[in-house]
């Protein structure tokens, strides 16, 4: 096989990866623990070993102890064993708008976000908007800080 077409395969099988975790999200939603915002998010993170892991936002009555649907997406990610490299996070909310990751979550994917790491929108089952992950988050604080204090 050349080397092109390694790669196109390699991209078919990513999109294919990207359009299951899609369709997924939606009925993902109804499990949603939202019973204080009643606004429900579903989330997957792709690492780039090619696993989909999965989240929905988990609330509490101590309403800050609640947690987002990235937040549980990344914690599957790292129980499964994950690669501990994130490529992709697709995010659907029941509203159906395009969500974009909150502050402290964006900091949570920047932990584990490769250099092109996506963060992709999810209307109705299929993706929308698609925006660099690094281009919401510029200047952060992360490992590398600590490593070089070290
Ligand atoms: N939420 C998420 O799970 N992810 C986001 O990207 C934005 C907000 C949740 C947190 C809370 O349970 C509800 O949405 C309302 O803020």
């Amino acid at each position: 096989m050349s080397a092109d077409v390694t790669t196109l395969s390699t991209v078919i099988e990513t999109d294919s990866l990207e359009r299951d975790a899609a369709r997924a999200l939606p009925g993902l939603l109804a499990r949603s623990y939202a019973r204080y915002s009643k606004f429900t998010v579903a989330a997957a993170v792709i690492d780039d070993d090619g696993r989909v892991h999965y989240g929905v936002n988990v609330e509490n009555a101590a309403y800050p102890v609640g947690t987002c649907a990235e937040q549980t997406a990344i914690g599957a990610m790292i129980t499964a064993g994950g690669s501990r490299v994130i490529d992709k996070v697709l995010i659907a909310a029941g509203s159906d708008a395009v969500v974009q990751p909150c502050g402290a979550c964006r900091q949570r994917i920047a932990e584990f976000a490769s250099k092109t790491c996506e963060i992709v929108s999810v209307q109705g089952g299929a993706t929308s908007e698609r925006i660099q992950f690094w281009s919401l988050l510029p200047h952060s604080f992360g490992p590398r800080d600590l490593e070089e204090s070290l």
